[in-house]
């Protein structure tokens, strides 16, 4: 192959008297498939060779499109990925870990819960301090809240009572208070648009109460779905 490429170089060359160039057009030298045209109209036996340069050159720059096309393709491929690695959000939480079963509240004022046991804290938004997940990336969260109360025995108050909230708003709530089961558990699950510092927070409204051990009755989680930004 590169013995034929010489030889059509080596006849294109004696036969126009002029040097034949790889470095393609914009330097004096005539474009490489209007020389092929020329050689043809002026050699014969030229011809099937330049004809051949010409293919070859095509071939060079079709494959040299497509090459740069996926190199492109490639980089935002990676781009994505790289950002889809740096944005993995999910935390859940339990409100105890204790052996003994034990209550939060009731409290004669609105509290938020703070979730004690952390199972998972990726991307660090959950504040095991204040119970408040700080959306650290603006996007589609899952948000899920699950509240278990007992009053003890039969025939106490139960009130089996929380609101999930962002910046302080309530957006779903659960409520369960009557005096005629000892126990009761409700599940809240919310998918929401939020944004990068919203704040997520479980409140406790006055006089209700959830009671918990190392079983995890109560847990609190979230975890992103997608980024919007
Ligand atoms: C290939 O494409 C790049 C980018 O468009 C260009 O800079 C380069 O000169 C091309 N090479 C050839 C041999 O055509």
């Amino acid at each position: 192959m590169r013995a034929i490429v010489l030889l059509c170089l080596l006849h294109a060359t004696f036969g126009q008297n002029k040097p034949y160039s790889w470095d393609g057009p914009g330097q004096g030298e005539p474009d490489p498939d209007q020389r092929a045209g020329s050689v043809c109209h002026t050699d014969q036996g030229s011809c099937g060779c330049c004809l051949m340069l010409r293919e070859m050159n095509r071939l060079r720059t079709y494959f040299n499109t497509t090459l740069n096309t996926l190199e492109k393709e490639y980089l935002q491929t990676k781009q994505s990925l790289n950002n889809m690695e740096a944005s993995r959000i999910a935390f859940s939480a339990a409100l105890y870990s204790d052996d003994r079963f034990k209550c939060y509240g009731p409290f004669d004022v609105n509290s938020l819960i703070v979730y004690k046991h952390v199972f998972l804290n990726l991307g660090g938004g959950y504040n095991v301090q204040t119970g408040i997940f700080t959306v650290p990336r603006s996007g589609v969260y899952s948000l899920a809240l699950t509240v278990f109360s007992d009053a003890g025995s039969p025939g106490n108050s139960l009130a089996a009572c929380a609101g999930l909230q962002v910046n302080g708003q309530l957006v779903a709530g659960s409520r369960d208070q009557n005096k005629n089961d000892q126990e009761d558990s409700a599940t809240i699950v919310v998918v929401l648009h939020l944004k990068a510092g919203n704040q997520v927070a479980v409140n406790l409204p006055i006089g209700c109460f959830l009671c918990d051990d190392n079983s995890h009755y109560n847990t609190f989680s979230a975890f992103l779905l997608y980024v919007t930004e």
